[in-house]
């Protein structure tokens, strides 16, 4: 069996020399490498340490608090965790979480997949139905060249079912492709939306020859990360129909080890309470997705994270003022290009009243209330949701508790 990564492969970036593709950085890092830098751990934010503005860091300490605690979160309540590779995209910390006892990647696109792929990825979960031609020839001869290779996509459709399997056989596959049949929910996103399609969809995967079943997959925060009891109560009746379907499929699956799957960073408690305790003849295993418990934020999954008590913010971006053109009014050089704001807007730290109203493509505007700020002046900001912070940085330092760089993650979106 080979390793869960190739980790000389993840090792490699880390001798690619740096140079002005990564905003943020120093200039005087240029032509040196992420492993030559690290040697040195220099500063990054002091005088002198050349950041330019803005510029995203990771803080070291908080990355292995936030694995730690998850990991053993999930062996406390025995499930598996597949951590959703679209959050960072960056194979070294995905290293990391494998390390820390994660079972796979999830993916949504096959382009994820592929980048996973070339870093050795060996088990993958596509939270996706795949029907695009090119991208199923593909996954069969990749499939096909490595016998450790696994992947297990979804399906919400008989007509996807069909897709899938006329292309296959029309590549020649030989290994058949495993399929998880998706619960959907109404009003949400994908998945087959009452019991009699998903037995419809898993009848169909049966009888294909290119595909197998393996499980049931599900996706509770479609409608959104609401924590309030009606919220709740959809997402708990929800994951009582995957349970359902697992239970009531359990004669078609074409597997000794069942899969069930659901879970992103709000409601992984409720899919703990939900999909475990099968019954003592059926072999399920159950495998959470979450994404953003690594770096945690300081918006989103700080109100709604079951485990908010407990992990911390990881995922900084600092800004420097550039004008106070009111007295109520301070400009920064951090905008919509550089940090999240489909949540939340960013949050700065250190100050009581100061907060960001409003964000342009580069120019942040911060309204100072009883706070003052200095044009030149470099303020730190939390983010709300880290994926969509992570597409923004090709190169990202992370810092040990002195501010000093310990490591360079790269990020492939
Ligand atoms: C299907 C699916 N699974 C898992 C996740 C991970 O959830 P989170 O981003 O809250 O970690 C997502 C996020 O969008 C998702 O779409």
């Amino acid at each position: 069996m080979t390793a869960p990564l190739n980790a000389a492969a993840v090792a490699a970036l880390a001798l690619e020399p740096l140079d002005w593709r990564f905003k943020g950085l120093p200039a005087s890092w240029w032509g040196r490498t992420p492993a030559d830098l690290c040697e040195a751990s220099p500063r990054l934010l002091d005088d002198g340490g050349g950041a330019v503005g803005p510029v995203c860091v990771l803080l070291a300490d908080a990355l292995a608090a936030n694995l730690a605690t998850m990991a053993q979160w999930c062996r406390d309540r025995g499930v598996k965790l597949a951590p959703h590779g679209k959050t960072h995209m960056a194979p070294a910390l995905l290293a990391r979480q494998l390390d820390a006892g994660a079972c796979a990647v999830t993916v949504a696109t096959i382009s994820q997949v592929r980048i996973f792929r070339a870093f050795g990825v060996r088990d993958v979960v596509l939270a996706n139905e795949l029907v695009d031609p090119a991208a199923l020839r593909w996954l069969a001869a990749e499939l096909d060249a490595d016998a450790d290779f696994t992947l297990v996509c979804w399906v919400d459709s008989v007509r996807g079912v069909e897709l899938m399997t006329s292309t296959l056989t029309a590549a020649g596959a030989v290994r058949p492709v495993d399929v998880c049949v998706e619960v959907g929910m109404a009003g949400g996103r994908t998945g087959c939306r009452d019991a009699d399609s998903v037995d419809e969809v898993a009848r169909a995967v049966a009888a294909s020859a290119r595909l197998r079943l393996v499980g049931v997959a599900g996706y509770e925060a479609a409608l959104g990360h609401g924590l309030g009891p009606d919220a709740v109560a959809v997402v708990r009746s929800y994951l009582a129909d995957v349970r359902a379907a697992v239970l009531r499929l359990a004669p078609l699956f074409e597997t000794e080890s069942i899969i069930a799957t659901a879970g992103g960073s709000t409601h992984f408690d409720i899919v703990a309470d939900a999909l475990t305790e099968w019954p003592a003849d059926m072999c399920v295993r159950t495998i959470l997705r979450s994404g953003c418990y690594l770096t945690h934020d300081d918006g989103l999954y700080h109100r709604t994270s079951p485990l908010r008590d407990g992990l911390r913010s990881a995922l900084r971006v600092w800004a420097q003022v550039v004008s106070r053109p009111e007295p109520d009014l301070a400009v920064l050089t951090m905008g919509r290009r550089d940090v999240s704001f489909d949540q939340d807007l960013p949050m700065p730290y250190g100050f009581t009243s100061a907060h960001v109203v409003k964000l342009n493509d580069q120019h942040a505007y911060l309204r100072l209330g009883d706070d003052d700020v200095d044009v030149g002046d470099w303020v730190e900001f939390g983010i709300s949701h880290p994926c969509t912070v992570f597409d923004k940085w090709p190169m990202i330092p992370v810092l040990d508790g002195d501010g000093r760089v310990v490591e360079l993650i790269r990020t492939f979106f």
